[in-house]
């Protein structure tokens, strides 16, 4: 008798995943895979991208838009809104209608500035799901006591206080949903928060700030059902050490030779990746490498 309890346990088990491995609204049997879960779970989703106007921020808003090509709305976000704008044609030639891209221009370093966005929005923009804070900048390499004022406030204000701003700004609309309150913040940090290194002190800071924040945040928001979750790159090759070096190419490729630095697209795949998780699981915290980097610069005076 046992024996025939177990079969039967074993065939009703087959049939349930016999259920929900076919489409039945179309009679063809499709396989649930992880894309297609991810892309159900995103599907009428608004996510917002700070620093959409280039690199990871650019290769993020794609690989979204790519993900869940049927119903999605992204808003773009940037200093540089022409930029924007064609990164918005472009995902739409690509993908089709079915995701609505947003161009706004957005300087999160202008605290007034990010206090009026969200009301600038059309109002069924206004609820978003996702926000990926991601922009982010670095100036110079100068060592202290040679830093200068400027630089070290637009780094602080663009890294850290923008980061913050943006996020309080929108997290009063996640709040408000059911379960106390439900959402993504995805903040992108650096292995510079981690493991600061000469020549890059202030930059360093700030993503150790953000480190903290981020942590902190997920402390918050702990009864909620927001998801709180720091991705860290290394080394990707994208206008970051062109900004660095003042427009210096020369410069700023030297940085990425003599390895094979991630792409956008790579650190873009893992925050799509971290959206999509079943809505109980939190990809708390990732640092993300090239196969040749396993930290910052040494630290070792030799004589
Ligand atoms: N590349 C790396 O090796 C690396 C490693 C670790 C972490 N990260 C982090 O990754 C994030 C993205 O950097 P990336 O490598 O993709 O560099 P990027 O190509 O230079 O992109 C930076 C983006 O941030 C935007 N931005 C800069 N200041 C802004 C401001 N005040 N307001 C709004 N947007 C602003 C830029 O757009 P506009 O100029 O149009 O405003 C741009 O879209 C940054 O947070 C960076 O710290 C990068």
């Amino acid at each position: 008798m046992p024996i025939l309890r177990a079969s039967t346990q074993f065939l009703r088990t087959l049939s349930s995943f016999k259920a929900s491995a076919t489409n039945l609204s179309f009679g063809q049997p499709t396989i649930r895979t992880m894309a297609s879960a991810v892309s159900k779970r995103l599907e009428g989703k608004t996510i917002l991208i700070t620093g959409a106007s280039s690199g990871i921020g650019r290769a993020t808003a794609v690989e979204f838009a790519k993900t869940a090509p049927k119903n999605l709305k992204i808003i773009l976000t940037a200093r540089r809104l022409d930029t924007l704008k064609e990164i918005a044609a472009t995902i739409n030639k690509e993908v089709g209608e079915g995701v609505k891209v947003l161009p706004v221009k957005l300087d999160v370093s202008n605290a007034a500035e990010v206090r009026e966005f969200l009301k600038g929005l059309p109002e069924e923009w206004r609820e978003i799901d996702v926000l990926v804070n991601n922009a982010g900048m670095v100036k110079g390499t100068a060592k202290a006591p040679e830093i200068l004022e400027e630089d070290i406030n637009i780094m602080m204000s663009t890294n850290v206080t923008g980061l913050i701003n943006i996020t309080q700004a929108v997290l009063p609309a996640m709040m408000k949903k059911p379960d106390g309150g439900k959402g993504d913040i995805i903040n992108i940090g650096s292995i510079a928060g981690r493991e600061p290194y000469a020549g890059g002190s202030i930059y360093c800071a700030t993503k150790a700030a953000v480190r903290a924040f981020t942590d902190s945040l997920r402390r918050d928001l702990i009864a909620s059902r927001v998801r709180v979750i720091e991705i860290d790159p290394g080394a990707v090759e994208t206008e970051f050490s062109l900004v660095r070096f003042g427009g210096d190419k020369a410069k700023a490729d030297a940085v990425y030779t003599g390895f094979e630095p991630l792409t956008p697209e790579d650190i873009a795949e893992h925050v799509v990746y971290c959206a999509g998780r079943r809505e109980n699981v939190v990809i708390a915290d990732s640092l993300i490498f090239p196969n040749q980097q396993a930290g910052s610069a040494p630290a070792i005076h030799k004589k």
